[in-house]
């Protein structure tokens, strides 16, 4: 049997699949963060389960060389080299696909969150501050029929765009590097437009582009400042994508109403500014955690270790670089 490790915390019925396949070495309830630790642990091991952490990157992948398949229970794989991957002839996996629609749902309760100041109020209320019924107790901006922009229009951003447009009556705006099919535009009733406009005229921007190099800071101060005073901005990528130091000013000066974050860079860590700004509603990266859907994800990274290394029949079903196939 091949024996691999399971570096992060996983559900106990997904483990004792992976069991039957495999020698498995778990982390338990903690996940293996130390990088010497996680290359101790992966002498000898022909796989690894992991998620938006811990970094697989070249230097890991010569330190560990009996490693063959990386195998991801998250979408997002910035963490992971896979052009190193590739060259050493390990195969990576993702998990597209399965966490659409339940990100979308957040990402969507995130922008009413932050547009109808909810958990600003919620605080407000709790600390015993409410004394009377008040014209101007935390108005906020509407939803229904404000411009929904969307920054990175891929399978997720298309589920949001669709709640705005047919649940909200949202005008649909869109920047991406590729337009959308005319047809799927049409769905949507989606326009595609230069990000300048984009975030010029969105009432409600919601990020969704996958965080590389190309991506880093795609929000910064330059683009705040283009956006309305009266204007949310939601990010439910990858920190990074905004530089949250300057939205945190954006967001003390009110040159911008509201944001909602669920993503932010160095996290766990969040920028300290960004905790000092009532008008920011901050979330810890559960986009996609729904029970069904973070189990259907990290069932998905096992179907594809059990493909590539349990002896399971066929491809792995969600490889990124199937190229190396079959592994040696
Ligand atoms: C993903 O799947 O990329 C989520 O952000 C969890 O990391």
């Amino acid at each position: 049997m091949n024996q691999i490790l399971v570096a992060i915390p996983v559900f106990d019925d997904v483990l004792a699949r992976l069991r039957e396949h495999f020698e498995v070495d778990s982390c338990g309830d903690a996940p293996i963060t130390a990088r010497d630790e996680l290359i101790h642990r992966l002498q000898g091991r022909r796989g690894v389960f992991v998620a938006g952490t811990p970094t697989i990157d070249a230097a890991l992948l010569d330190a560990c060389p009996d490693l063959r398949a990386v195998c991801s229970m998250a979408v997002g794989f910035n963490n992971i080299d896979v052009p190193a991957c590739t060259a050493r002839g390990v195969l990576v996996s993702n998990a597209p696909g399965v966490l659409t629609e339940t990100t979308a749902d957040f990402g969507f309760a995130l922008m009413m969150a932050t547009a109808r100041r909810i958990a600003e109020s919620e605080h407000f209320l709790r600390a015993g501050r409410w004394t009377e019924w008040r014209y101007d107790l935390f108005a906020g901006a509407d939803v229904h029929g404000a411009t929904l922009g969307v920054l990175g229009m891929g399978r997720i951003g298309q589920a949001i765009a669709r709640r705005g447009a047919l649940g909200f009556g949202m005008p649909v705006i869109y920047h991406n590097r590729s337009r959308l099919d005319a047809a799927v535009e049409q769905e949507l009733g989606a326009r595609w437009v230069d990000k300048a406009t984009l975030m010029r005229e969105a009432d409600h921007l919601v990020i969704v582009v996958p965080y590389s190099p190309a991506s880093h800071h795609l929000v910064g101060a330059a683009e705040l400042a283009l956006m309305k005073p009266t204007a949310t901005l939601t990010n439910v990528a990858r920190g990074g994508v905004v530089d949250d130091a300057a939205l945190a000013q954006a967001l003390r000066e009110r040159r911008i109403a509201a944001a909602g974050l669920d993503v932010f860079e160095g996290e766990p860590a969040v920028h300290p500014a960004l905790l000092e700004v009532p008008n920011v509603v901050l979330t810890p990266h559960i986009a996609s955690a729904s029970l069904p859907t973070r189990r259907a994800m990290a069932n998905l990274a096992a179907d594809n270790l059990i493909a590539a290394l349990g002896g399971g029949a066929g491809q792995p079903p969600t490889a990124l670089n199937p190229e190396v196939l079959p592994l040696r």
